[in-house]
């Protein structure tokens, strides 16, 4: 970043001109980016990418125990990850890997069932993806969805047409065999169907179970053989029955057993961590996160003592939330617990500063160097614990994080001597996000930790519109509690990705009692959402609208007056800067 793109005007209590916006270093900080969604993943990569070790030595890819296990085949579907969730809320583990993933490694794995997903591609595509006829040999059940199953077809010596067009949307179905997919289902079903082509002939010795208005051929099985498929989307809540039919599949069909609980995952990893820590020293960054905060813990059960975590107290966070880290983790826990209180430094450094990039940049840097000097003091590291989740492993092509590349790339810090070598701790590396909240539950974390909604790494500095200062900070964090008490009392916080309040920059003009007011205007923000990718603002209700306004206007000095934004993503995004 170029020094003239800086606007602030120097000031005694910030560093240097040349000094802002580059590292401890020297080299240019450029945080400018986004760490989506992954919550406290930005958070976790600051302590990676401060103690700057080489590439961080993974464990072994094997699953932690070895839980009777389902392989979804990922054809490249939009639902394929949904797919391995619905079978893990079966109780049975469930992995996803690429389609041409080799037969070996698959069976290496050995499962008990084989689920081959959708995909956008016709099976006459030139290039379209295949399937290693080793899947057809009958030794381990397979089910086909959609492409899947046009695919299994097409193999196996049936005949399928091209698409003139696409169905996709609510279909009614007709179950017509009873093949132990649809046992205890009702023949006429609401399914979700989303394809091109369809199947004109089965291959030899499968026959039809299933038919629309549009094909004979919804379902197709060779039970001798253990191969099923269906053209319909069993995962998507639009399939009412779908899970049943998973089920009656996996369990029934398959005969995996339904092990795969919090408890046994807990067990199990402990035991894990407990054995490859051996009597090494670990060190984790907490960031008030789910994923950091039941990492964190269970690595605790495991290790105790040899277990250090480090919170950095930027003085971003809203209300009460470092006050419930510290009573959890020191109190509750034991934990031996870092807290280093930088609030004052990161206001220091954010004072002047308007520019939304900038200030992340700021956050960002002044983060890894409180780090650095913390790690310093601690000596020598063996691990380090990451709350890196299964989406991210399944995304991630390469041995680092995927936040730690993104803040490495744009940071560029150097830190400890560069032969400090550690092993990464990835104990949720195997859990999609509800398995992680279910764990932390399990362990007793508490509800506001566990259930928290997606809180970005630069906190209300992002939320403060203009200028962050201390003052601002305590009339936002004021705003934000009342906004998610009443969402809480509304009993709504769950269904909603993220809620919360923004201080504008605006003042207005009102009336307080005899006289007038001028006051700044805060907005409240409410959306729902799946991924953050995407998001709709929440059709909250009146009622509840009207008393987080009333009680913002009331209770938080510096305001009189608030707004609801009802604008969607995109064109907006979630966050106001
Ligand atoms: P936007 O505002 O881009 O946000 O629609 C999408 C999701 O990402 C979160 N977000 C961030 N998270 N550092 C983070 O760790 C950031 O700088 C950042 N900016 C946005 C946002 O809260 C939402 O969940």
């Amino acid at each position: 970043m170029s020094e003239t793109s800086d606007p602030q005007p120097d000031h005694p209590d910030r560093p240097e001109r040349a000094q802002r916006g580059r590292t401890v270093h020297g080299e240019a900080a450029n945080a400018g980016h986004r760490v989506l969604a992954p919550d406290d993943a930005e958070v976790e990569a600051y302590l990676e990418t401060a103690l700057n070790a080489p590439l961080p030595v993974r464990a072994e890819e094997e699953a932690p125990s070895e839980p009777d296990t389902v392989i979804v085949l990922d054809f490249g579907s939009q639902y394929a990850q949904l797919i391995a969730r619905r079978i893990r809320e079966l109780h049975v583990y469930s992995e996803l890997l690429p389609h041409d993933t080799p037969w070996e490694e698959i069976e290496r794995r050995r499962p008990k069932a084989i689920v081959l997903s959708g995909g956008p591609a016709s099976v006459y595509d030139e290039g379209a993806p295949q399937a290693d006829p080793a899947l057809w040999s009958g030794r381990i059940p397979v089910l086909g969805i959609c492409y899947g199953l046009q695919l299994m077809a097409l193999q196996l010596g049936g005949e399928v047409a091209p698409a003139s067009r696409r169905e996709y949307g609510p279909a009614s179905v007709t179950l017509t065999a009873d093949d132990g997919l649809f046992t205890g289902i009702d023949r006429e079903q609401p399914v979700w169907m989303s394809h091109g082509d369809s199947i004109l002939r089965p291959p030899e010795g499968f026959h039809a179970t299933a038919q629309t208005d549009s094909t004979p051929y919804a379902g197709l099985a060779d039970p001798a053989r253990r191969l099923y498929g269906i053209q319909f989307h069993p995962e998507v809540v639009h399939t009412p029955r779908g899970s049943e039919i998973l089920r009656n599949f996996v369990v029934d069909i398959a005969g995996a057993r339904p092990t795969w609980t919090s408890a046994e995952f807990i067990a199990q990893t402990v035991d894990d961590v407990r054995a490859r820590v051996g009597d090494g020293r670990v060190i984790c960054a907490l960031s008030g996160g789910v994923d950091s905060a039941v990492a964190a813990t269970l690595v605790h059960r495991a290790i105790g003592e040899q277990l250090t975590c480090i919170y950095v107290d930027h003085g971003l966070m809203r209300k009460r939330e470092s006050e419930l880290l510290r009573a959890t983790f020191e109190q509750n826990l034991g934990m031996r617990l870092v807290m280093v209180d930088a609030r004052e430094r990161f206001l220091r450094r954010l004072a002047g500063v308007t520019d939304p990039e900038e200030k992340r940049r700021i956050i960002g840097d002044e983060f890894i160097r409180v780090f650095e000097e913390e790690a310093r003091g601690l000596g020598e590291i063996d691990f380090l614990v990451q709350g890196t989740l299964y989406p991210d492993v399944i995304e991630s092509k390469t041995s680092e994080t995927k936040a730690a590349v993104k803040i490495k790339t744009h940071h560029n810090v150097g830190g400890l001597p560069a032969d400090l070598r550690f092993s990464l701790i990835e104990p949720l590396r195997y859990l999609f996000k509800d398995e992680v909240r279910k764990v932390g539950t399990e362990l007793g974390l508490p509800e506001a930790m566990v259930q928290r909604q997606p809180f970005p790494g630069p906190g209300l500095a992002i939320r403060i519109i203009g200028e962050v200062t201390a003052e601002r900070l305590e009339t936002l964090r004021e705003a934000d509690w009342i906004v998610i008490d009443e969402i809480k009392g509304a009993g709504l916080y769950r269904s909603l990705w993220q809620s919360f309040a923004i201080l504008t920059p605006v003042q207005t003009v009102g009336v307080m009692g005899d006289g007038r007011t001028y006051a700044n205007v805060v907005a409240i923000r409410a959306v729902t959402s799946d991924d953050g990718m995407t998001a709709d603002w929440a059709r909250l209700p009146y009622e509840v609208l009207g008393r987080i306004s009333s009680r913002i206007v009331n209770e938080v000095s510096g305001v009189n007056r608030v707004v609801y934004d009802i604008s969607s993503k995109p064109p907006a995004t979630i966050e106001w800067e």
